[in-house]
């Protein structure tokens, strides 16, 4: 019996995301694969390979465990590099291939949401200057249109491109991801490329299916003074939280890029999104730092008693998460969670994590506010770019040697919330007994009968 549960509307969409470089194995067409081939760019020297091996087949397996997971979707994505191997050659085979995949999604009750960019790209791209040379614009319009005109019956929701924030500042201001740039004035180009070009695709897509619903995810970091009276800690933060979480939503809402005190005007790109999607994973405190003047003089760290994940990469901070969605529910556009999970290889602090983030999207459906999914990052351990496979966010372990999946607990958890569509103080004193108290005020479920 249920002593109280979170519970969802129904209709609300509960799924895992993945990409394709980081499930799908043997991308070896793409600047990823020459960037992980070179010495020291990922940790341990680890490379993607088969990955998840979905290129092999091995989607149907995984889409088969979301599915009696009790999962109604998936977010996944298309790899240009297979698409277009060169310039303006369209792979009709993988196109097929892709299209059995979302076939397979939605036999199995899936509802796709599509990411047509996701950190890589093409080689042939990539030897062309990639982000840098205005042409990506043009380019990624034709790979876009014949997408989702190949496509369309099948997806209804696109997402144009992943974390455009994360994905410049990592590649082009610090040097993290393909190809290893440190140049703040070749960043600000690239923005501007990548919001033209997410114009240019939004404007496709609706000519092409204008029942489609369109958008972009915005990875967004909670921030906070680490001294929340000190006016230079406070001025920091502010221009961190600016310049990095609010950068894309503001172009694509306005039309007007705003970076470190420069602007460039991008009329077409105002109003390019049909929903919000965010993704969120974790908060930071902010000082101020003379030493550290790249960053624009602040530090990012996590407080000395945050609960952190395995290798100290996330803070548990579902008010993060609250801050994101009030930001999100700010554009009034209904919101997509498209991102958000922990790495945890012993799956110690993962459930609580869930629960704990579930709880704030439940807080924002209370409200009223018109959030429409969630989805957990991720459904099977995948290869996490620079981090490699030192990191595992999956709700599944996966063996790289055997390619065998064991199920975590959480999976179970999560698999309990999407059939109840809702989290209850049973699932929570079952999975993450820690934080019952917290959730459920001084309630056992016992405790809630008797009284
Ligand atoms: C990215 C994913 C990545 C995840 C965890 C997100 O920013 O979109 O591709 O795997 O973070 O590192």
């Amino acid at each position: 019996m249920i002593s109280a549960i979170h519970r969802f509307p129904d209709g609300f969409l509960w799924g895992t995301a993945t990409s394709s470089h980081q499930v799908e194995g043997d991308n070896t067409n793409n600047d990823w694969w020459d960037w992980e081939h070179q010495p020291s760019r990922i940790n341990k020297g680890h490379t993607s390979g088969k990955a998840c091996d979905w290129w092999g087949g091995r989607w149907e397996e995984d889409f088969d465990r979301a599915c009696s997971d009790g999962q109604n979707a998936h977010r996944m994505s298309i790899e240009w590099s297979r698409i277009e191997p060169n310039p303006g050659d369209w792979d009709e085979d993988a196109l097929d291939y892709y299209r059995q995949i979302l076939q397979g999604a939605l036999g199995r009750g899936l509802k796709p949401v599509v990411t047509l960019h996701h950190f890589s790209n093409p080689m042939w791209l990539a030897d062309q200057g990639g982000w840098t040379n205005q042409e990506v614009v043009h380019h990624f319009e034709k790979y876009v249109r014949k997408t989702v005109s190949s496509l369309k019956d099948l997806v209804k929701i696109w997402v144009t491109i992943n974390e455009p924030n994360v994905y410049a500042v990592y590649g082009y201001l610090m040097g993290l991801f393909p190809p290893g740039r440190k140049d703040l004035d070749i960043t600000l180009q690239v923005v501007h490329h990548l919001v033209l070009a997410h114009a240019a695709a939004y404007h496709a897509i609706h000519e092409i299916d204008p029942g489609a619903s369109v958008g972009m995810t915005h990875y967004y970091r909670g921030m906070r003074p680490a001294r929340s009276m000190n006016p230079l800690d406070r001025w920091v933060t502010g221009i961190r939280h600016r310049n990095f979480n609010e950068l894309f939503p503001r172009a694509v809402h306005e039309g007007l890029i705003r970076y470190l005190g420069r602007k460039i005007k991008v009329p077409q790109a105002v109003g390019t999104q049909d929903y919000f999607g965010l993704d969120y994973y974790t908060s930071e405190l902010v000082a101020f730092d003379l030493f550290h003047p790249k960053e624009i003089f602040s530090r990012g760290f996590f407080p000395d008693d945050a609960v952190l994940s395995g290798t100290g990469f996330i803070m548990d901070a579902p008010e993060g998460l609250w801050k994101a969605l009030t930001y999100a529910h700010s554009f009034h556009l209904p919101i997509y969670v498209m991102e958000n999970g922990v790495e945890d290889s012993s799956d110690h602090m993962r459930p609580r994590y869930l629960a704990h983030h579930i709880r704030q999207v439940w807080a924002a459906v209370n409200f009223n506010w018109d959030v429409r999914g969630y989805f957990y990052w991720t459904l099977v351990d995948n290869f996490e770019w620079e981090r490699g496979w030192t990191q595992r966010f999956g709700l599944w372990e996966l063996d790289t040697e055997t390619q065998e999946r064991r199920v975590r607990p959480s999976a179970n958890f999560y698999g309990e919330i999407c059939k109840a569509k809702g989290l209850s103080s049973e699932m929570v004193a079952k999975y993450a007994p820690e934080i019952l108290d917290e959730m459920f005020p001084g309630k056992g479920p016992g405790e809630l009968i008797s009284r």
